[in-house]
């Protein structure tokens, strides 16, 4: 049998329905299901001329008000997991409304311990899905359709347990059959006691979400439900999620940096001690890079300062090579002003003061000796301008102990805004290599991301820094 959809329809007939829909206080399916049932039991008992409101089937009650689905709308769809954050989930669906998405809601088994599926349908105002094998959801929308029929799902709270399902890809149940059947963006915001966000294991899941490229707002630090516990595992507040939420629902997927501009800094720099010799340092510019080529798949206009590396442009991005700090500072003057300013190169801190012309020649037993002058701190001098600083200044912290206190000093110092702090001790293989644990220190405190891949790293600060922009409205 052929199957049609609301969507397929002409535009007129939609808007027909869509009024007659919203007249009878039911969504758009539910109307035409009624239409085909009334015509379907008039082709069946053509005797029993009844007035059609007589003949009208009892509204469903999971319709307590029409919801409008037109083409334009965004919708989401929001799953609930089962703790006890899940009473702002119910917030969660009204601020998203607010702002004129459309939410559909699944509520796991667990989650009906906390929250009904009355107050989340009354909310939302359509019919709450529940179980994988019921009869009516899968005929009449099943968790393909739910799946699919969304820009984002949003998994609020999601506990240790959904989060472990959706890294091994399980699906057991309606919520983790339709995280696994969904190619849409993917949002969780994770609630669970500090012990359990904190086990290794979750540790692992996390990783595993991050690499599937799933977007994670939270969980924020604070008291927990259980008396006399705290630390971080608190579910990120409605309105935070919200802005985390929005920037996936107004972008093209993957476009989330559309519109802004991004200058981003990579590599080593060489300074000349004569025309064969040069003082550098390790960095292979693999971080820098990945983060400019993530900023231009997310639609940035990209440009890339880069000291001297064994590694290709990246698409899509405009790549100035320099070798020296002060040629360094001098492309980044010129690409100013940007929304953007990633400093992510290991800028050698000193020049030789006077580079020789010619090369030098060995005296044995005489090795020369190399007086040294400081080279500019970009990253201070761009976070320190009065005119043209870009709205969101981040600098990068290469420390081998104390890592986020002395990260957090830089931070003050420096005057950025974020720094992005890793631990290069020769132990970690970060210099050089494709993987990086990272924290992000803001004003607001740290955030120890998990060792991931620096593709990875890239993308979530990518996300972050859309993020950003987006609730400053910048
Ligand atoms: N940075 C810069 N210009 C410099 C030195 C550093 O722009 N001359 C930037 C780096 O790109 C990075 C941040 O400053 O974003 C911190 O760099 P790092 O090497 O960790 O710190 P330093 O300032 O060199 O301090 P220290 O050597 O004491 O760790």
């Amino acid at each position: 049998m052929g199957s049609i959809t609301i969507r397929q329809l002409d535009d007129d007939l939609k808007h027909r329905l869509r009024l007659r829909a919203a007249r009878h206080g039911r969504s758009m399916e539910d109307e035409a299901r009624t239409i085909l049932r009334d015509a379907a039991s008039e082709e069946t008992a053509p005797a029993a001329r009844q007035p059609a409101a007589a003949r009208r089937p009892t509204p469903q009650p999971q319709s307590p008000r029409p919801t409008e689905t037109a083409d334009h709308l965004k919708r989401v769809l929001l799953i609930v997991g089962g703790g006890i954050a899940a009473y702002k989930s119910l917030d969660l669906i009204r601020r998203l409304q607010e702002r004129g998405v459309a939410v559909r809601c699944v509520l796991t088994g667990a989650a009906r311990h906390f929250i009904t599926t009355l107050s989340a349908g009354a909310l939302a105002g359509e019919r709450v899905f529940t179980d994988l094998f019921d009869a009516d959801t899968e005929f009449d929308v099943g968790h393909i359709r739910l799946a699919r029929e969304t820009d984002l799902v949003l998994v609020a709270p999601a506990t240790a347990d959904l989060m472990a399902k959706m890294a091994t890809g399980a699906a057991d149940d309606l919520a983790s059959a339709v995280l696994l059947a969904t190619a849409r963006p993917v949002l969780i915001a994770p609630a669970m006691n500090p012990r359990m966000w904190s086990h290794p294991a979750t540790r692992r899941n996390l990783a595993t979400l991050l690499e599937d490229g799933v977007i994670v707002v939270g969980p924020n630090a604070g008291e927990m439900a259980e008396q006399g516990e705290a630390g971080l595992g608190r579910m990120a507040e409605p309105l935070e999620i919200v802005a985390a939420a929005l920037p996936v629902l107004s972008a093209h997927p993957g476009k989330l940096l559309a519109g802004k501009s991004v200058l981003v800094t990579s590599g080593p720099t060489h300074e000349s001690i004569d025309p064969v010799r040069y003082i550098a340092n390790r960095s292979s510019g693999k971080q820098g890079h990945a983060i400019a080529a993530a900023a231009a798949q997310a639609g940035a206009e990209v440009t890339l300062v880069s000291g001297p590396v064994a590694l290709p442009d990246p698409p899509g991005v405009n790549t100035v090579k320099v070798e020296t700090a002060q040629e360094m500072l001098a492309a980044v003057n010129q690409s100013l002003p940007v929304d953007v300013g990633i400093f992510a190169a290991a800028v050698a801190d000193w020049r030789v003061e006077k580079a020789g012309t010619n090369k030098m020649k060995k005296q044995a037993g005489r090795p020369p000796k190399l007086a040294l002058s400081e080279n500019p701190d970009i990253l201070a001098t761009v976070a320190h301008r009065t005119r043209g600083r870009p709205a969101l200044v981040i600098g990068f912290a290469a420390e081998t102990e104390r890592i986020t206190e002395h990260a957090k000093a830089k931070l003050a110092r420096k005057g950025c805004d974020w720094i992005v702090a890793n631990d290069v001790s020769e132990s970690t293989g970060v210099m050089g290599g494709d993987s990086n644990a990272v924290h992000l220190i803001t004003k607001d405190g740290v955030e120890s991301w998990p060792p991931q891949s620096k593709q990875e790293v890239a993308r979530a600060l990518v996300r972050r820094i859309a993020n950003a922009l987006a609730e400053t409205g910048r």
